[in-house]
């Protein structure tokens, strides 16, 4: 099953106006045909990015959601309010959001739910601690995290996404390596034919995200359950961005 690379860059909080409006232009410009490519970035510049990006494949997307629609709900973003704005896709629980800020499972899960829900697609993120991993508990994480979802309610593989982002990789410099990635990708795969059924999972991108550079991401985009990058530093420039983006086509 030949699936289309999907690349995501995740700006998280960095850039200013006129710098996001530039990266975007820049990455519209260079985006080359055949793999999909995305910009999660701060919601206060979603409008802006998103009118930078009108007329081109570029989809724009937002790093995290609330999943109540409207109301008393102070600081927070409805996912309402990013269709407005054009986002198309939203990830869910980073592990930022998960080790940083508190996002625990349910709200992850809510989170989730409430994205694919809303006709979006969806980026959800899993990945373990080095703790975790050094306690050889990674499968067992990642299959938690796989379980916030609700199969009964996702049934469009092309709308879900998955993102395998070990945290010790994170803004770290120390990429999974290739057999790492893959190993863990693979285990996905499978869990996702256990929770939908082998054809469903056989469709979904499952993304690599942690310290994947224009260096490394030949070798880990060619892991044959590799799909894709969920990128952050190295998305910041429209440079390097594009050179993962290259790979993965
Ligand atoms: P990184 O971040 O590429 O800077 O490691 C990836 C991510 O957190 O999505």
């Amino acid at each position: 099953m030949a699936r289309t690379g999907f690349v995501a860059g995740n700006w998280k909080m960095n850039t200013n106006k006129q710098g996001a409006v530039a990266l975007a232009k820049a990455v519209a410009q260079g985006a080359p045909a055949g793999v999909q490519v995305g910009v999660a970035v701060p919601f206060v510049y979603l409008d802006a990015v998103g009118q930078a990006l009108a007329g081109s494949s570029v989809m724009l997307g937002a790093q995290d959601a609330c999943w109540l629609p409207n109301g008393a709900c102070t600081g927070e973003i409805s996912i309402e309010m990013l269709k407005d704005v054009g986002a198309k896709f939203v990830l869910t629980g980073h592990s930022e959001r998960r080790h940083i800020f508190g996002d625990g499972p349910e709200f992850v899960a809510k989170k989730a739910h409430a994205v694919y829900s809303s006709g979006l697609t969806l980026i959800h993120c899993v990945g373990e601690t080095l703790e975790q991993r050094d306690a050889n508990q990674t499968l067992a994480v990642v299959q938690k995290q796989l379980e916030e979802l609700q199969p009964a309610s996702i049934a469009d593989p092309d709308r879900l996404v998955i993102a395998y982002e070990p945290v010790w990789a994170i803004g770290t410099g120390r990429n999974a390596t290739n057999e790492q990635a893959q190993e863990v990708h693979a285990y996905i795969r499978q869990a996702l034919g256990k929770l939908w059924n082998q054809n469903f999972a056989s469709q979904v991108r499952i993304q690599y995200g942690g310290s994947m550079k224009p260096d490394n991401a030949a070798g880990l985009l060619a892991q044959p359950d590799v799909d894709g990058g969920l990128i952050g530093g190295a998305a910041l420039k429209a440079e390097s961005f594009l050179a993962i983006v290259n790979a993965a086509k």
